[in-house]
């Protein structure tokens, strides 16, 4: 067996060809991968500091936190809540998206960008996604508005903004609310401006594996005072005031419960410091895998279209299916690479293997029982089936992503062991096939 080398200041790493799947050794060592977010005594200290404050619920961490995040993005209102799902329901209720309306949402993303439509007794109707970007295709939006189409959800997708000034300019021909889903996507710009500061209002996640990470919870942001108390109806059980009232616990419409803790409020805080540098080396993990594997047959590599900042939230690789000639079984060849891939250590996954509209929330009409929300007498017809979404269908049957990876602090050396990892297998597939 010839024996490993590792060259990386001459060039990327060479690895003996026998693949881990038949008896060769790992791409990537056990133990180099470090897990994300990397905690600092920064963070340490804050979460002690609140713990010792005294206010657990929504406190003064919370409040500094909206400061400090809404000074880094750019927005002037932002409320700390429990989580991106938490803040995307409240984007729909902050644009008055009803009973029975309409809401566009790219078929391919996470599942909330559209359950939180229905959360709202709103009708999610899909949209197909473009294959270069793998965010929504703007082209498709037109034919996908009705009379009762009230706002867009654009969500920018594993790092990448969706393209903003079509599908404003749609929007405002149409008269449609714009709520942008920037769960994944922290300090992803496009010509300079970030994302979550083009829309009516958006959403931020900072669970675990976001780029911002505070354990669990969500940002609701808006530029618009009137959407900030909109949105905030459903934040604390529905408790929002009119102004001359003054009745104490009195619950004046529908809410839910989505405040953030001011202990996991403290760690996002601290996290925040770190964010800019965080987004720097998950940049620079990126660039490193893309010049590691840019040639490499079979591969269709992640990519920024001119003018958009690409944070590569997660970096995610199509396996061309009809170069490898598995275009009829792409998905039993893409799990058997992605098994292939993950014994030699790289940490990759299918993020999302279905469509959304594929999901049986929205194939058995499973939402509020009894066909609810879709057989209210306000709602329209919805159409799920997955024929019309061909690029989305592709993209989840060819696709693989990783996040870890791509994490402080994991610097070059992941990325170029990843790499190798993918040549390796990439190079030698006939041990891959042998194996079906
Ligand atoms: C695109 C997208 N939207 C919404 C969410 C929901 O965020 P959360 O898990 O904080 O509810 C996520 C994350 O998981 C996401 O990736």
């Amino acid at each position: 067996m010839a024996r490993e080398r590792f060259t990386r200041k001459r060039g990327p790493i060479t690895l003996p060809e026998t693949l881990d799947i038949r008896g060769g050794p790992k791409a990537v060592p056990d133990g180099l991968m470090r897990p994300w977010p990397p905690i600092s005594d920064l963070d340490r200290r804050m979460v002690l500091a609140s713990l010792d404050g005294g206010q657990h619920t929504y406190g003064p961490n919370c409040k500094a936190l909206e400061k400090e995040f809404a000074a880094w993005n750019g927005n002037r209102h932002v409320l700390v809540c429990n989580s991106g799902t938490a803040a995307l329901h409240m984007c729909l209720a902050a644009c008055a998206c009803g009973t029975g309306d309409e809401v566009i949402v790219p078929a391919y993303t996470w599942p909330s960008s559209a359950t939180c439509c229905l959360h709202h007794n709103c009708i999610p109707v899909f949209v197909d996604i473009d294959w270069a970007t793998m965010n929504i295709d703007p082209a498709a939006i037109e034919a996908a508005i009705t009379p009762r189409t009230r706002a867009i959800v654009a969500v920018h997708l594993h790092g990448l903004a969706a393209d903003m000034e079509a599908i404003l300019a749609i929007a405002r021909r149409r008269g449609l609310k714009v709520i942008e889903d920037g769960c994944q996507s922290h300090g992803a710009a496009l010509k300079g401006r970030k994302v979550g500061t083009f829309g009516d209002c958006a959403a931020f996640s900072t669970n675990q594996n976001k780029s911002l990470s505070s354990g669990e919870g969500g940002l609701f942001v808006t530029d618009d005072p009137a959407l900030l108390e909109q949105g905030k109806t459903l934040w604390y059980f529905g408790e929002n005031r009119v102004p001359d009232a003054s009745v104490e616990y009195h619950t004046y419409g529908m809410g839910w419960m989505y405040r953030q803790s001011d202990v996991l409020a403290a760690l996002a805080r601290a996290q925040l410091t770190r964010l800019d540098g965080h987004l720097a080396q998950q940049k620079a993990n990126a660039a490193r895998l893309t010049e590691r594997l840019t040639g490499v047959a079979g591969l269709v590599l992640p990519s920024a279209p001119p003018g958009y900042d690409h944070t590569y939230y997660n970096y995610t690789i199509r396996f061309d299916m009809d170069a490898l000639g598995h275009a009829a079984d792409a998905k039993a060849m893409r799990d058997k690479l992605l098994a292939a891939l993950r014994a030699e250590g790289a940490d990759v996954g299918v993020w999302q293997g279905w469509p959304v509209p594929e999901m049986t929330v929205f194939r058995a009409r499973n939402a509020y029982g009894k066909g609810c929300p879709w057989r209210c007498p306000y709602a329209g017809e919805a159409d799920y089936s997955v024929e019309q979404f061909p690029v989305a269908k592709r993209h989840s049957d060819w696709h693989v992503g990783m996040t870890t990876p791509l994490r402080s602090p994991n610097g070059p050396e992941v990325a170029e062991r990843v790499a190798a990892a993918f040549r390796k297998v990439l190079e030698n597939l006939d041990q891959v096939e042998v194996r079906v």
